[in-house]
């Protein structure tokens, strides 16, 4: 069976100093969850992170990477760089990333395709604008999103990724997609995985829910079929709301 995966997003917020805190408080809370647990913090927390976290079940993920491995990129990080700080996962085309630093589905693809080269697990964010939810593209959308991300990526590799579906209009507004709007889309996300894959390797793969997710909502999002865990923003920055959400798995 697939994993479930809560990880959080702390997208431009913490310093050094506050991540570490956050993190031997999130350590002491969560010792045994029934889901994988993963922070994704900003490059230069992930030092203080990677250390806080050791010896405990916390994951570390970055929230973006470049797709070459070295050169002439100022203010860029590659994904060696990441490997050598001990993360593990990389978020890769957050729609912050494709709509204010010009991320296209072509850069994304290529990060993804580094990412995993190197050994790291990409999580690969997909979402619909609301102008295109009310024109009622959001499927047929979603769906060319995931296959441009995963193109020329093996069978073998796609089993390491994991899908983030983020409606652009639940990202921190508070509005938070239906269950049944976010269990369609992630369904939609699955039959896509299958068509360019096959249906095992579809099964396999983790498809989380991002936008608004929290303490509040989380329980019966995760309850559904196609749901298997959240990419968390807000609530990810408060050490009781993420452990609340953590605990709903399983
Ligand atoms: P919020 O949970 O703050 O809406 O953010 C979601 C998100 O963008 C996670 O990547």
């Amino acid at each position: 069976m697939r994993k479930t995966v809560i990880a959080g997003n702390w997208k431009m917020n913490k310093t050094p100093a506050e991540a570490e805190t956050f993190i031997a408080e999130l350590a002491t809370k969560v010792k045994n969850p029934a889901c994988e647990v993963v922070i994704c913090a900003p490059f230069v927390d992930l030092d203080a992170v990677v250390k806080a976290a050791k010896g405990s079940v916390i994951k570390v993920g970055a929230e973006n990477m470049h797709f070459e491995d070295k050169g002439a990129f100022t203010g860029e990080v590659s994904a060696d760089m990441l490997v050598s700080m001990g993360v593990e996962y990389v978020i890769i085309g957050h729609s912050e990333r494709r709509e204010y630093f010009a991320e296209s589905d072509c850069t994304v693809n290529k990060k993804a395709i580094k990412a995993l080269e190197k050994g790291l697990k990409p999580i690969i964010c997909v979402g619909e604008t609301l102008s295109q939810r009310e024109s009622g593209i959001t499927n047929e959308f979603v769906a060319m999103q995931t296959k441009l991300a995963l193109k020329n990526i093996s069978k073998s590799d796609a089993a390491k990724v994991t899908i983030a579906y983020e409606p652009i209009w639940a990202i921190g507004t508070g509005v938070t997609a239906t269950v049944e709007q976010a269990e369609e889309v992630c369904g939609v996300i699955r039959a896509t995985l299958s068509q360019i894959y096959d249906d095992a390797t579809a099964q396999s793969i983790t498809i989380q829910y991002g936008g608004s997710m929290n303490a509040k909502n989380a329980d019966d999002l995760l309850k559904m079929e196609n749901i298997d865990g959240g990419l968390i923003g807000g609530a990810s920055l408060v050490v009781d709301d993420f452990c609340t959400i953590i605990n709903y798995c399983g």
